[in-house]
Parts: C-alpha cells; structure tokens; sequence
C-alpha cells in the first residue's frame, strides 16, 4: 500500500477538498482507497457521512483517535480493522467500480492525542523513534493489506500526529493558494519536514530511518480570466517553480459554487456530476498523482 498525506500547516487551502476528491478519483479507476482523517474538525470524514451519522455510529468507538488510544492502554484494541467505516453515498456512485473507498473517522478530541503524544516524549526521549513511527507501523498492519492506497488528510499544524503522517508517506501534496502569504508558508514547511526526518534518522535504528518523501505542491483556489490564472497569482506560481518544492501542473480552480455544496451531499465533485471544467481538471490531477505513485513504485521495486 501506497501512502500519501495531503499537509500544509495552513487551514483553508484546500487539502480536505482535495483529498476528498483524490480518493474518489482513485476508487473510480479501481483503486481500493483508505482514507485517514487526521483533523480534529473532521471535515474529511463530514464529507463523507452526516454529522448525525458522525456522532452516532463514528464518534463513539470508530475514529482514528481509539487506535492511538488503544495503543496506550496495551493495546486493548487489537486491530484497527474495526475502525474501517464504508460511505454509503459514495459506494453507491462506485456500484460500477472495482474499487472501493474507506475512511477511518476523526475524533473532534484528536488534538488530545497530539497533545499526550508530546507529553510522553518530554518524559521518554528515547521513545522518539516509537512515538513518530506509530502511524507507519499501523498501516503496515494486515487489516490493510487489501487496500492499495491511503490518503491522509491532515491538521493544520505539525505536531507529532502530523509528523507520524510524514514518516509514514511515500509522497506529501501541499495544497497552496497562489499568494504571497500562503506560499511564504511553503519553504518553512520543507525546513521543518527536513529537520524531523533529519532528527528521526539520528535517533532511530539503522534499519529504521525513512527517506524524506517526495514532496508536491498543488495550487488550489486559483482564479481564472480567459482560462489562465491572473497575473499575480501567475508570478507568484512560478516564483514557486523557481524554488525548492516541484508544483503539479495540473492546478485547481477557485469554484465556490461547485466546491462549496459538495460536502453536504457525500458525493466529492469528481463523481458528483456538476462542473464540467472543475471535473476535467481533477480528473487531471488525479492522472498526474497517479503517475508520481506509479514511478514511486517502479523506484522501490
Ligand atoms: N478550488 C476551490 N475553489 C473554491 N473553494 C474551495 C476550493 N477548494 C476548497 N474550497 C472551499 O474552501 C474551504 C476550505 O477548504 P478545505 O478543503 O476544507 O481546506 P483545508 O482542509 O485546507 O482547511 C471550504 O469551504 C471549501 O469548500
Ligand atoms: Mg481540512
């Protein structure tokens, strides 16, 4: 299984969108696609099901948060294959499909397990390797052995959950707006995402250290006049080109109108059926994230 964490530690750029989308995208081509949502907001996981059916059949006993719970109490929770939930309303739009898609649910007290995670490597140093290398081992579990994909949608932070999220990923996308601010935000990122596998190496076993994953930036929100983005989001993406972090060259539209009610219906805009332009594009992005997995795949192999 492949694993790619859509990451910004800025909120609003549209990763969950993106996300959402990437794994629809997917599971339409006959990928068998796992979703993680790694945001205490759960916005990925209300993209999916209603809150109603959040509170009631999730929250409860099937959310990311009990695996890392679970891990604490010696491991009460054997497998995390019982925290798999299926979107109804999707796996009725993929009925034709070979592939599938599945989430495991945000806890909206996620936030507590990157605070206690913290705590614990304050009083145990040497549990560096251990405590940021939790999510790769989990995923590495055989109760995931069937899927070939899982997407991690994270917080917008990077704290010790999203840090696990990049020891366990073989890529990293970074949603951006074309502005200043946000891509400011892009070189930071890099230096610390460098530093932690850096770090993360040091302490860790010899055969444990992890390749710093490739990383992708993906313009989100970007506005269009005459089918190309405005000027000034054109010079800041390609000062961006310029710069250390590789862009896709598929780009995504700003389109409130479509993006906006999609969440609401269950259904990601890929498969959703309104928006011509905006489907075209992210099927293209789709296509052009495959391919980096694909020559991912053929380097490993
Ligand atoms: N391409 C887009 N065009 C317009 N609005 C978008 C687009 N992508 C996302 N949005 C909207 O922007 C808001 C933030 O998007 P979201 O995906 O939740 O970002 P993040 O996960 O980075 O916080 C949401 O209201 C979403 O509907
Ligand atoms: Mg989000």
């Amino acid at each position: 299984m492949q694993v790619v964490s859509i990451i910004n530690h800025k909120g609003g750029v549209g990763k969950t969108t993106l996300t959402a989308n990437l794994g629809a995208g997917l599971a339409a081509r006959g990928k068998r696609v796992l979703l993680l949502d790694l945001d205490s907001q759960a916005s990925l996981t209300v993209s999916f099901f209603t809150p109603p059916e959040w509170a009631a059949e999730l929250l409860p006993a099937r959310t990311i948060k009990h695996w890392f719970d679970g891990l604490d109490t010696g491991g009460a929770l054997q497998s995390p294959a019982g925290l798999i939930s299926t979107p109804r309303r999707v796996r009725e739009k993929l009925a034709r499909s070979t592939g599938r898609l599945d989430l495991i649910a945000a806890h909206r007290d996620l936030s507590d397990v990157d605070t206690t995670l913290a705590a614990q490597l304050m009083h145990d140093e040497a549990g560096f390797t251990l405590l940021h290398n939790r999510l790769r081992v989990a995923l590495q579990h055989e109760a995931f052995s069937g899927y070939d994909i899982a997407l991690i949608d994270c917080a917008p932070n990077f704290g010790l959950v999203a840090r696990n999220a990049v020891a366990a990923s073989d890529l990293l996308l970074i949603p951006t707006k074309p502005d200043y601010l946000s891509t400011n935000g892009i070189d930071s990122l890099g230096l610390k995402i460098a530093e932690f596998v850096e770090e993360f190496n040091v302490r860790c076993a010899e055969d444990e250290r992890i390749s710093r994953p490739p990383a992708a930036v993906v313009f989100t929100m970007v506005q269009l006049h005459n089918d190309e983005p405005i000027e000034a989001q054109r010079s800041v993406m390609s000062r961006v080109a310029a710069g250390g972090v590789m862009p896709l060259s598929t780009t995504i539209r700003d389109s409130k109108a479509v993006y906006g009610p999609a969440p609401e219906y269950g259904v990601p805009v890929i498969l959703g059926g309104t928006g011509r332009a905006q489907t075209r594009e992210l099927r293209e992005f789709v296509s052009e994230v495959s391919s980096h997995l694909d020559g991912a795949a053929g380097m490993a192999a």
